[in-house]
This record gives structure tokens, sequence and C-alpha cells, in this order.
């Protein structure tokens, strides 16, 4: 996500500091023997409370370096080898010294449209004039103004599309619209934002085909409510999805009461819904299986240490961070450090928690997941999205994006081992950021991204975690796939820039809720599953909902009742990503129109990010499965502090990760909630002490009864906010109106009813 590297509030709960020094690294073996092999177990069984990865960067990681540091004094400058050439990515791609603009060639335009031959040559100056104009008219509101400019910029996209990035240049600057978003003056800025290779071309393609027709154009509004940021021209109204919709979604009315009723009979007793095989160790014993989530790696290859960590504008961290109130510009030349006089905070060789994660953190992660599993490789990874750093639009390439992909999954190749990993697209990992073209648009639009796709396909071969054919799906569904690794197992990896509200793209056809098609072949799938007896996971990286406020209101409404119809039988659970905090959300029948527990019907985990940006510790996480249902029995969370990165160097120490909680022991206990009106009502029998069934999963009925439980206990509310952030020392403890309002967030799994809830306390970043 993109946070704001604005706020930063003053440490406090010294109780939560937990200072990192030394730690000890011993293998131990978790004791798989003494499982009943017919009851899955749920015992709090995590490995190893805590692993010091080494403090010097593997020099095996890389075929070669550029640069490699003697010792803390600079981030390393990996050669990675581009599968698609055979050759490294140059060191100026990705090193210190930031480009000014992506290379020309990533610039893709419309083509123009009839009448082109003959439009005028002055075509652009009059269009940036008469919007001048329309921008002056007082008689006009915002709205007006707005819709009435971009019914002009559509003019110009359909016969000079390659004009169109000059005059938002133009008109950039004349009304001083955007703000400086890196270290260069405001002109500077303008220019490069709008040049075609960064923005330009795209907005292009956007004017082009958005449906600008009549006073009040869906399209048009949603553009201007993004420009204006929801103010002064409102979001259109959710489009309404009818009982007429809904049937003709899940192929007529018969066979969605089929799909309906199908479903519930399981919702009885899930546990025995066994879709796998009992996995045995030599002792004819039942293993659990395991499972690492990370999210959100963010790796900023241009971390420049010794540069400004508290920058007051773009990204931290870089050869061109400054902060305002203590330096008048970036240190001179690019690159050179700045003066500790005119730094407010330094960038450390580990990370700092306003700037994305430098090489040694991104890797430290990596090289710790298998040690933290008790030194075995973990059975399969998921990766909810966001590898690329967060940047300036001028600073993000097809090949940076290409040189993350390809750096991130060989190093997650070489130290997860035999695992596959099952990755998602996150909104930052396309060039420009946040985007994806639907398929229905012209060829060169929706090709602007098959670089993209077809790395992934590539990358997902080389790597040995897919086969061709099964890669083949990755390039025609926008990295997206479908794919069973295990027997009654099916992964389904959606984009989720389709339901963000940042996708430009989404803008073109609003009245459409599924205007990419990815949720139609996601139904198209889970019918499949259901027919076949499998079990899903969904994978992707924007949540549908929590407070409502990342996610589009018309997709989202239509994947909740995807959702509904789908659990709990067919879909086992959801992982998601993109807010870099621990989350989940319930989603419960009938829209929600009930939310006491007894109607929950699926969850979805919200994995926190490794990088430390905004003010959160990077974090690990691993889920216990049982191997017969893919139910999730136990989440083991893991963090490192980075309150004490500083310290490190001069001890010549490795990171420390170390245990944060277990779910199940953490909110197992529902002794205060149970015997409510909203509670089970249903077959969950607790253990003895109030505890969840310790055969259970911890499936949408947990933690929807979690959030009831924290109503009678708000103390539950203060260690799930201390998890949110993972122990950060910057996390504000959350008040009695936050706790309403965030137990409302856990109950929203899409944005329209996310955005019914009181809003301001979805994050603790600020
Ligand atoms: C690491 O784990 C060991 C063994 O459980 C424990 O003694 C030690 O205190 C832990 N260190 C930290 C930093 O948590
Ligand atoms: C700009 O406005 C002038 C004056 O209203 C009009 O004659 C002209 O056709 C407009 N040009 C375009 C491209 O809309
Ligand atoms: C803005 O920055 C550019 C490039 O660094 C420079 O050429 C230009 O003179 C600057 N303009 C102002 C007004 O400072
Ligand atoms: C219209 O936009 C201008 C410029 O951004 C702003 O100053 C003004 O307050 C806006 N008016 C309304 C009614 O929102
Ligand atoms: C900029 O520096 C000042 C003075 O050290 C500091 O108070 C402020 O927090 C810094 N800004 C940021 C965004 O870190
Ligand atoms: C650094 O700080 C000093 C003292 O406040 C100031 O005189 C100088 O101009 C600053 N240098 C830069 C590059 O801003
Ligand atoms: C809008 O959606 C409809 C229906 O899916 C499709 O036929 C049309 O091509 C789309 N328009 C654009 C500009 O993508
Ligand atoms: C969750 O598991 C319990 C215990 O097996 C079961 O009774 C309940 O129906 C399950 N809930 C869902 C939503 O699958
Ligand atoms: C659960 O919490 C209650 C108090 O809320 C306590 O009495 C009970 O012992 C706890 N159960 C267990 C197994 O710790
Ligand atoms: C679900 O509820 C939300 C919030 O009230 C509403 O906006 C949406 O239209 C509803 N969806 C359906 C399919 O009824």
């Amino acid at each position: 996500m993109r946070t704001s590297a604005s706020l930063l509030v003053g440490s406090l709960a010294a109780a939560l500091l937990l200072f990192v020094v030394g730690g000890s690294a011993s293998p131990f073996y978790p004791p798989h023997h003494h499982l009943d092999p017919r009851t899955p177990t749920s015992r709090a069984i995590h490995p190893v409370d805590n692993f010091t990865a080494p403090a010097r960067f593997p020099k095996d990681a890389f075929e070669g370096f550029y640069s490699y540091p003697k010792a803390f004094e600079t981030e390393p400058r990996p050669k990675v080898i581009d599968a698609k050439t055979g050759k490294p990515f140059p060191d100026l791609l990705a090193g210190p010294i930031l480009p000014n603009l992506p290379p020309a060639s990533d610039a893709v335009f419309p083509k123009p449209g009839p009448g082109s031959k003959n439009a005028p040559e002055d075509l652009a100056a009059q269009i940036q004039k008469n919007i001048t104009a329309i921008i002056a008219d007082a008689s006009l509101s915002n709205c007006s103004k707005c819709i009435n400019s971009l019914k002009l910029g559509q003019q110009l996209a359909a016969l000079k599309p390659r004009d169109v990035p000059g005059v938002l240049q133009n008109l950039c600057k004349q009304f001083k619209y955007s703000p400086a978003t890196t270290a260069v003056n405001a002109t500077e800025n303008c220019n490069r934002v709008y040049a075609p290779q960064t923005l330009g071309a795209m907005y292009a393609q956007v004017l082009r085909y958005a449906d600008l027709e009549g006073d009040m154009p869906s399209d048009g509004q949603y553009i201007c409510s993004y420009v204006y940021k929801n103010k002064a021209c409102p979001t259109p109204a959710p489009l309404t999805l009818d009982q007429n919709f809904l049937n003709g979604w899940f192929g007529s009315k018969s066979k969605r009461d089929e799909i309906v009723k199908r479903e519930a009979l399981v919702h009885e007793d899930e546990a025995h819904k066994r879709t796998g095989e009992a996995w045995l160790d030599k002792r004819g014993n039942k293993k659990m299986f395991r499972v690492a989530h990370l999210s959100d790696i963010h790796v900023d290859p241009r971390f420049l240490v010794g540069a400004e960590a508290g920058c007051t504008t773009g990204q931290c961290c870089r050869a061109d961070s400054f902060n305002s109130t203590l330096a008048s510009g970036p240190p001179m030349p690019q690159g050179t450090l700045p003066n500790p006089a005119n730094r407010s905070q330094e960038a450390y060789y580990w990370g700092n928690y306003k700037c994305d994660a430098p090489w040694s953190l991104a890797m430290s992660a990596l090289q710790s997941v298998t040690p933290l599993n008790g030194e075995r490789e973990v059975d399969m990874s998921l990766y909810t999205g966001d590898m690329v750093v967060h940047d300036a639009p001028f600073h993000i390439s097809d090949d940076l994006v290409r040189y993350t992909q390809q750096s991130i999954f060989d190093s997650m190749k070489r130290y997860f081992g035999k695992g596959p990993v099952f990755s998602a697209i996150g909104n930052h990992d396309t060039a420009p950021s946040d985007s994806s073209a639907p398929r229905d648009l012209p060829p060169e639009a929706v090709n602007a991204f098959s670089y993209d796709w077809e790395n992934l396909q590539r990358l997902f071969v080389a790597e040995g975690w897919f086969t061709h054919k099964e890669a083949k799906q990755v390039a025609t569904h926008y990295g997206g796939y479908s794919v069973s690794p295990r027997k009654g197992l099916r992964i389904i990896t959606v984009n989720s820039d389709f339901w963000y509200k940042s996708n430009v793209y989404n803008f073109i056809n609003t009245t459409n809720p599924d205007a990419s098609g990815m949720l139609r072949w996601l139904t198209d799938e889970l019918i499949q599953s259901e027919a076949r007896g499998e079990r899903v996971w969904i994978v992707g990286h924007v949540l549908t909902g929590w407070d409502g406020t990342n996610p589009l209101a018309n997709p989202t409404n239509l994947f909740y009742q995807i959702v509904d119809h789908f659990s709990p039988k067919t879909i086992a659970h959801i992982f998601l990503g993109h807010t870099h905090e621990d989350q989940f959300n319930v989603f419960y029948a009938n829209n929600a129109s009930s939310k006491a527990t007894v109607n929950a019907k699926a969850v979805s985990f919200i994995g926190p990010s490794v990088t430390p940006l905004t003010n959160v510790n990077p974090s690990i996480r691993y889920y216990t499965v049982d191997p017969e249902t893919y139910s999730v029995m136990d989440i083991d969370q893991y963090y490192a502090q980075a309150q004490g990165f500083p310290e490190l160097p001069k001890a010549q120490q490795g990171l420390t990760w170390q245990h944060l909680y277990s779910a199940r022991s953490t909110y197992g206990n529902f002794s205060a909630s149970a015997a409510d009106a909203n509670g089970f009502a249903g077959p969950v029998k607790l253990d003895a002490g109030g505890m969840w069934p310790a055969a259970a999963p911890l499936n949408a009925t947990f933690w929807s009864q979690l959030t009831y439980e924290m109503e009678k206990r708000p103390e539950l509310m203060k260690t799930f906010t201390t998890y949110q952030g993972r122990n950060s020392p910057k996390t504000k403890p959350c008040n009695d109106e936050c706790t309403t309002a965030k137990i409302c967030y856990m109950r929203s799994g899409s944005a329209p009813i996310g955005l019914q809830c009181p809003q301001g306390f979805g994050s603790v970043q600020s």
C-alpha cells in the first residue's frame, strides 16, 4: 500500500520495547510423534521460539555482486540474472543513483481513432486553452469542471493520443495539482510524473476508453472522485446486484439454490470434510502441514545506508532524501551522504520504520523461514503480493519490476527449498504501480502488461513450482492461476488490482462489477472445484473489506456474494495482504444481514508485511494445516524488533526473529462470550475452561466469535492492536471508540460493508 510517509508520532509504551540482543539458534526438530493419526491436533507446536540470522549478507545468495559490503557500511548490490536474457540486470537499474525517468519504451499509447488524420495541428493547445477556460468558469461546480475537462481530454486522446502527456504536464504546472512526490521541484515533478513512459501514456488510454457520454457519466464520476479524493465529486452509489443478476451469475436460480444447499450441508460439521490424505510420518503418525505466509516485502534495492530516514517528501533512505526542517535540498552530488547535522535520522543497515526493506532485511527474512520452522523446509509458501518498492512513479519501470520478481523468487527458491511458492500480484508489482488493464480493451492496452505476466509465467516454471501447462494461465489471467498442488486442495490466485481503488483502468466500464472478467473466472473455477469436491484457498493482495477504504465497492460486493455461495464447504481460506498489518475479515451469510457467529461462513487472513514501512515490525507467519481438510489449525507469528536495528552492526549481530503469538493460545478462550445470543448456537462444544476445541480448525466461526469475546474482554483488543504492528513501539493504544470501530472492521468483508463502520481506526501506522 502507499502509506503517507509523513506523521511521526512520538515514541510510547516503553513496556512494549523488546530490544533484540543475542538469542540462540539451536536447531530443534518438532515432535511429530504421539499424534493420533485420525485426529487433527492443535497443540502449540511452533518448533522454535526465535532464530538469529547471520549478520553477514549471504555471499552465495547471488551469482555475484556489483558491490558487496565489507561490514555494514553499505547495502549489497547483487548481480541478478534475468531468466529472459540469461544476462545480469544492469547495476544502474537498481543502484542508489536514481533514474530521472523509466525508459521511453515503457510508454504504451492507445491507437488514434477515426478522424485523426484531419485533426488540427494545434489541437492540444486548443484543448489546453479550453480546459483552462472551464476551470475558470465560476458557474460550474468542481465536479462539472472535472467531467467537462475529461471530455476534452478524450477528444485529444482519440485524435492525437501522443499529445496527451504534454497537456497533462502543462496543466499540472499551471494548476499545481500534483504535489511534489519526491525531492525534485514542482515543475520537474510535473514533467516526470506525466511523461509518456511514467503515467502520461496510461492516462491517455483511460481517457480514450472511459465512457464519458452524458452529464454525469459513471466512469467520469469515478475518475473525478479519484482526482478529488472523494470530495467535490461524489463516487457513484454502489450498483445493486439484484436476485436476477445473482441467479444469472451462478448459472440460474435452480443452480444457485443447489450450490447454497450443498454448501450449507457441510456447515453442520466441517471437520468431516476431508478431501486430502492423511500424511503419516515414518512411525505412522499423522503429520501437520506447515505453510509459510509472507507479504509485502517491498525490497528497496536503492536503499542508501547513511541517507535521511526521516525525509519530508518521497521515499526515505535514498540518495535524494532530505528533511526540509534541517536541509534545503537533497545532498549534492547524488549519492553523497548528508551531513549528520542536516539529517533527522540515519538510514540504518538493517532498515528503518519509514523506509522499505533494504536487501539485508529482505534476505534475513527469507533466510530465516526454514530455521524458524525447526530447520525443516516448509511444505509450501504463500506470498500475498507487493515485492517492489514504494516509489515516485518515475522511478518505477518494467525492468525494475522484473528485477525484483527475479531476485525475490530466486531467493525464495534457494531458502525455502522443496516447497512451491504460490504468489499473487500486488498493486506495486506492476509498472506503473497499481495498474492492470482489463481484457476487453484493445490489444495494445492489454498487452502493455504482458512483460509482467510473461515474466511470472517464466519464473514459476524456472523455479520448478509450476508445469508449463499450469504456468500458461498466468499470462492470460493477469498473473493469476488455478492449480492443485495436493490431492483435494486447489489454490486460486487472483489479481486484486481489479478491486483496488487506485487502478485507473477500473474507471473504464464502471457499471460492470467485473469488467476484467476475473470474478467470472474465479466463479467458474469454484463451480468446478465444488463438483470435484476440492477445498479451495483463494490468494490475493488487496483486502476486500476491513474499513472499506482500499477496495472498490462493486467488485468486492460481488466477491462477497461469491464467497458466501462457496463457503464453508469449498472455500477453506482466503489469504490477502496489502495493509502491512495483521488483520482479518469475517464473511457472513446473506450479505451479513446478521453478523451473529452462527452465520459466519468464511474468513480472510490479512498477512502482515516484511517491510517496516510505516512504523511496523517485519514479520514472518506460519500456518499449521490439517492435510486432510486443508483447514488452518493454528497461526504462528514471528517478527524482528526494528527498534533495535541501530545497535546491531556495533555488536556484529544479525536480526533475531522471535515468536510473537500463536492464534489458538492467544485467542482460543471463549469463556466470556460462549453463552451469548450471538454465540455459537451450533455444534461447537468448547473444551474445558472455555477453550476452542483442540480438534477444531481456526475457521470463520472462531474468528467471528473472537469479535464477540473482544466485546466482553476489551483487553483482547489491546493484544490484537499490539500484534497488528508486531510489538512496534510506534503503535498507539486502541481506546473504546477504536475498539468498537475495529470490531466492526473485522466483520466487514466488502467495501460497502466496511464503509458503514465508524472511520479512522483502521491502521496503527500513523
Ligand atoms: C530465544 O529463545 C530461547 C530459548 O527459548 C530463550 O531462552 C531466549 O530468551 C530467546 N531470546 C529472545 C531474544 O527472545
Ligand atoms: C475551444 O473553444 C472554442 C471557443 O469556445 C471553440 O471554438 C473550439 O472549437 C474549442 N476547441 C475544441 C478542440 O474543443
Ligand atoms: C527544477 O529542477 C530542475 C531539474 O533539477 C531544474 O532544471 C530547474 O531549474 C528547477 N527549477 C526551479 C524553478 O528550481
Ligand atoms: C474546488 O476546487 C478548488 C481548487 O482545488 C478548491 O479550492 C475549492 O474549495 C473547491 N470547491 C469546492 C466546492 O469543493
Ligand atoms: C524532520 O526533522 C525534524 C527535526 O529533527 C523531526 O522532528 C521530524 O520528525 C522529521 N520529519 C520526519 C517526517 O521524520
Ligand atoms: C545544514 O545545516 C546547516 C546548519 O543548520 C545549514 O547552515 C546548512 O545550510 C545546511 N545544509 C544544507 C545542504 O541544507
Ligand atoms: C465494457 O464492457 C463490455 C462488456 O463486458 C465490453 O463488451 C466492452 O468492450 C467494454 N468496454 C471497454 C471500453 O472496455
Ligand atoms: C468451524 O468448525 C466448527 C468445529 O468443527 C464447526 O462446527 C463449524 O461449523 C465450522 N464453521 C465453519 C464456518 O466452517
Ligand atoms: C479462560 O478464561 C477464563 C476467564 O475468562 C478462565 O477462568 C479460564 O481458566 C480460562 N481457560 C483456560 C483453559 O485457561
Ligand atoms: C450488501 O450490503 C451492502 C452494504 O449495505 C450493500 O451496499 C450491497 O448492495 C449489498 N449487496 C447485495 C448483493 O445485496
